[in-house]
């Protein structure tokens, strides 16, 4: 079996560091979001935008701007420079591990590059990478202008499509480092066998994915802060108000009842379904990688259950929050990895 060569593990563990820097920014997104600072900075430029207010001059600056924005004229009225300080920190040092990512992804790339270190074929991928990477901001400052309008109001629409592209961007990530560590020992396994497997898990990490996107609609929508029961809601299974907008698709992403209830149901058949496929996986499979794929998604899907059901009964805590977002990712991640390990057999 052919050793990892020292090119692809240089790159791999580069890969890695901008992954995990990726994973932070995303949870930081998420207390950004639930701390209620997202709108604090009503600008972007991309390099003025680098230098925070240091002066108290320059803060009562930044303060001024906010408070022509709608959010502080509808909601913080009450606000004071100092509780400002607080809200403006968390979006700003969002904004700023995003150009952080950039360099730290750049740099390394073009280093690798000139020294002729990635492997034929990879260049490509590491270049839609860094597009995407550029895309993504681009869609965040989208997002946030949906905010800064008449009503303060960020679109659980464009918030769902940022947190998405992120997971994918994640996702493309982590597949092509794992790809890089391709030549670590592995053993064969049944062709035929792994196919209808292959097809399964596909079908499953889709599931997932529709489960992570009704979840953005939840947050986004802040329809974690009613119904805070379980199972049931307001004492029924089937929740009064689910179908109280027309034409009814609109109840599926505008209605937080419906949202809230949608998201529930998907999350627990996903979760009995990858429960499911973890105890035939570890029955089926001999091989130790592939076994030890499906223990960590047996092992993620049931922490990210009782993530949810806690955030929920707890009326979303930031820090709860922040954990099952964080969750998400993870089992995401765990069930990238076990297709990933099926699809190379
Ligand atoms: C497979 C299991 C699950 C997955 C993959 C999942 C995924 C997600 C994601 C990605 C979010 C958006 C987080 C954000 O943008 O900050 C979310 C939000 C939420 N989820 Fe889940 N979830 C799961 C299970 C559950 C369960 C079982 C419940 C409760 C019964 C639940 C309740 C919530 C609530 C209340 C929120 C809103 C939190 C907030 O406002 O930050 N989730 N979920």
């Amino acid at each position: 079996m052919p050793a990892i060569s020292s090119h692809d593990q240089h790159i791999s563990h580069w890969l890695l560091l901008c992954l995990s820097l990726i994973f932070v920014m995303v949870i930081l997104g998420g207390v950004t979001r639930l701390t209620g600072s997202g709108l604090s900075m009503v600008n972007w430029h991309p390099i003025h935008g680098m230098v925070p207010p240091l002066t108290s001059g320059q803060w009562l600056e930044e303060f001024g701007n906010y408070q022509q924005s709608p959010e502080y004229q509808k909601i913080n009225r009450d606000m004071n420079v100092d509780e400002f300080k607080s809200i403006f920190w968390f979006e700003y040092t969002h904004r700023m591990m995003g150009r952080l990512i950039g360099l730290v992804f750049l740099l390394p790339f073009l280093f690798f590059w000139w020294q002729n270190k990635i492997r034929p074929g990879l260049t490509p991928r590491l270049i839609i990478m860094f597009l995407l990477g550029g895309l993504q901001g681009l869609l965040g400052w989208y997002m946030v202008k949906s905010g800064l309008a008449a009503n303060p109001h960020v679109s659980q629409y464009r918030l769902t499509a940022h947190l998405l592209s992120a997971i994918l961007i994640y996702g493309f990530i982590l597949w092509t480092i794992l790809d890089l560590k391709q030549s670590l020992p592995y053993q064969k396994i049944h062709q035929s066998t792994v196919a209808a497997w292959r097809k399964i898990s596909l079908g499953l990490i889709t599931l997932l994915l529709i489960t992570i996107v009704s979840g953005g609609f939840v947050a986004g929508l802040k329809a974690g802060v009613i119904f805070n029961t379980f199972p049931l809601m307001g004492g029924e299974w089937i929740p009064e108000g689910v179908a109280a907008l027309s034409p009814w698709y609109l109840n599926l992403f505008e209605n937080k009842v419906t949202v809230q209830f949608g998201h529930r149901l998907l999350a627990m058949t996903t979760g009995l379904m990858l429960f499911v496929w973890y105890i035939k996986g570890r029955i089926e499979f001999e091989n130790p990688v592939l076994k030890r794929s499906f223990k960590l998604v047996g092992m993620m899907v049931i922490i990210q259950l009782l993530l949810g059901v806690s955030t929920l009964l707890m009326q979303v805590p930031v820090w709860l929050g922040a954990m099952h977002q964080a969750g998400a990712l993870l089992l995401f991640s765990a069930m990238l990895i076990n297709v990933h390990s099926l699809t190379r057999q």
